[in-house]
This record gives C-alpha cells, structure tokens and sequence, in this order.
C-alpha cells in the first residue's frame, strides 16, 4: 500500500493534494464533496483587507449621521442587531467548514498594508484555523519603490501576524522576486512556515472596440506547472520551510511532477472549477497508480527527488539548460525559415 502522507506547515497530512483559494470554500457542501474526494487540508477564499476597510468606512458614516441625528438619516441606519460584518461572516464559514470537515483548514488573509488587519488573525486563530495563509497580492507598480521595500512589506506583515498568533503561516508569493531564494530564507528566518509558489496575477484585456481596459480572469492552463517546477527544484534544498505548489495543476502528471521538483503539497483550484470537486479524486487515483507501477512506497521517497539538489552553481546549471533549448530548436513541420 502507497503511502501518501506528507508533512505541510508541520502538520500531518494523509496526501498532499490540497484545494487552494477559491469560491469553492465558500459553500459548505463543496467543502465537503472535496473532503469525500479525498482532499488534505481546504484552504479558504480569502478576507480582503479592502472588503474590511470599506465596511469599517460604512459603518463610521452611519454612526456619524446618528450620532448627528438627523431623523431621517436615522432611518438609513443598519441594524446593528442583524448587521454582520465581513469579518463575521468569515468567522462563521470558518466555524463551519472545522464543524462539519475532519481535514485541517487554512484560512487566508489577503491585503498589503500595515495598518492593523493583520491582527485578525488572532480571531481566524480563535475560530480554529489550524494555520493561515497570508496573501500580499502586491504589484510594484511605483518606480521610486525599490526591491527592498517590496520585500519589507510582506516581511513586515509576516512578523506583525507571527507575533499575534501561534499557528503556521504560509506566505503566497508571487514569482517576481530578483532572488526569490535569498528572499524564501529571509521569510523563514521571519518564522513563516511554508511558501505558496506562486499566486496568478489576473491580467486586464484591452477592449479595441471601446478602447477601455477590461479585467479579465483567465482560469490557468497545465502550461503554468513549469514556472513552479523550476522554482520548487531550485528551492527545495535551500529551506527547511514546507512548498505548496500552486499554478495550473489539472493532471495526476502535474501533481506528480511538482512533488519530485520538491513540493509537499500541490494546490488545485482551475481544474477543481472547471471540472467540479470530483477532479481531486481521479487526480489522487491516478498518482497513487502511477506511483504502484514505478515502485514508489510513499510521498516521501518521490518528494524532492528531482530537486536541483545542494549544487552549488544552479543558476550554471540552468543557464546551460536555456542555451541547450535554444540551439536546438526545430520549426513545426510545414514551416521553412
Ligand atoms: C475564481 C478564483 C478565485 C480565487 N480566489 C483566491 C483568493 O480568494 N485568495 C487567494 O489567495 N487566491 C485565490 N485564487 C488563486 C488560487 O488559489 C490559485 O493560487 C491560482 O488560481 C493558481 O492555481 P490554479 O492554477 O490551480 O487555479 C483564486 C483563483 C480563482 C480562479
């Protein structure tokens, strides 16, 4: 029997396929169809620090208006006794989600600025997440901002919701980091517990027709696995801290391959949306088939196998490998040049 455990932010977890992020969590019979599909772990849609700020705006004009007692404005008052925030209602789904799924929860905290909300977590901790998942969905877009002060930012969130609560933190990265390894040792040495490679930067269209920007979400394609291959290879021998692999996973292949590059657990979202929960179960089967016929005895011994190991010239390494690609090119068949 294929042993599928594997260990992710220091928990135990029975395979590592773990849905991430994504309106799936929001309804409690989804959770629960993923749970019988034989999901690990569920990681929660997140709680925008927008969502909270605009409602914290809201409820400070309505209370200024009362407080002024205009009459009629009075009336435009929510109930406070039936007024639920966003953060409550977070609070409540995740309540749900830990009563009625045996597996661990994670529920996730989206946002980019300093100013207080990441001490919510002390309540997600409260409300029996059993680690959160902190999302800095940050684009540089500034160009006085330097480098540093990019990295500064998900740091300092990272120590502000280190010091209020004592679950694992994983931190959702984006790829586009001048040294991502150097940057992963600095979270770790920070005290995060993993790292999320990598969050998917939703890119607006162009409408031509009206010249106006649209935004447009694309779900991912198996295309995206290798952008993640290549950094769970160059990572995993670099940190101690756990790799989720999160990007275009659709196949038992994808899974498996992530696993050898280094990850610990391997997220599924697009493929779960557009194929429905019961994805998880032929992706987890298919896996465990394929390692029966390569005479795999566990997650373990496949996990980081394929890693670009403790060489000391990587970047070498994969200079090499990108002049081998290029010099030898073939056109598709049928085009001369
Ligand atoms: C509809 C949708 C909603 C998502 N919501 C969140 C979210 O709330 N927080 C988050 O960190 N990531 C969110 N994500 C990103 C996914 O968790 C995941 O990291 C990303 O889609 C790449 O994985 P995939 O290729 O398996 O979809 C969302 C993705 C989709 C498609």
């Amino acid at each position: 029997m294929t042993d599928l455990t594997t260990t992710y932010l220091g928990i135990t977890l029975k395979n590592p396929l773990v849905p991430s992020a994504s309106p799936l969590s929001r309804n409690l019979d989804t959770a629960v169809r993923l749970e019988d599909a034989g999901a690990a772990a569920l990681v929660m849609y997140s709680l925008f620090e927008e969502e909270l700020r605009a409602e914290e705006a809201m409820m400070d004009r309505f209370l200024v208006h009362g407080e002024l007692g205009h009459g009629e404005a009075d009336s435009y008052l929510p109930d406070h006794g039936t007024y639920r925030s966003g953060l409550d209602a977070y609070l409540e789904q995740l309540r749900h989600l830990k009563e009625h799924l045996e597996i661990p929860v994670v529920a996730s905290l989206n946002g980019v600025s300093m100013s207080g909300w990441v001490e919510l977590g002390q309540e997600l901790e409260q409300a029996g997440a059993n680690a959160i998942e902190l999302n800095v969905y940050h684009i540089a877009a500034d160009a006085l901002q330097t480098g540093t002060a990019v990295e500064d930012r998900y740091v300092d969130l990272l120590r502000k919701l280190r010091a209020s609560i004592s679950i694992p933190i994983a931190m959702k990265l984006s790829p586009f980091f001048s040294s991502l390894p150097h940057f992963v040792k600095r979270l770790e040495d920070e005290g995060a517990s993993g790292v999320a490679l990598f969050n998917r930067f939703y890119q607006p269209d162009i409408d031509l027709e009206q010249r106006s920007m649209v935004d447009s979400l694309q779900l991912s394609t198996p295309d995206e696995v290798l952008l993640r291959l290549r950094w769970l290879a160059i990572l995993r021998d670099q940190t101690r801290i756990s790799l989720a692999a999160t990007g275009g996973v659709y196949s038992a292949w994808d899974a498996l391959k992530m696993l050898l590059a280094g990850a610990d657990v391997v997220h599924l979202a697009s493929s779960l949306l557009r194929h429905g929960p019961g994805r998880l179960s032929q992706v987890l089967a298919g896996m465990q088939l394929w390692m029966e016929e390569n005479e795999y005895e566990s997650v373990q011994q496949l996990k980081g196998s394929m890693s670009l190991g403790k060489l000391a010239d990587r970047s070498t390494v994969v200079r090499e490998s990108y002049i081998r690609v290029l010099n030898h090119f073939t056109p598709p068949p049928g085009v001369d040049f």
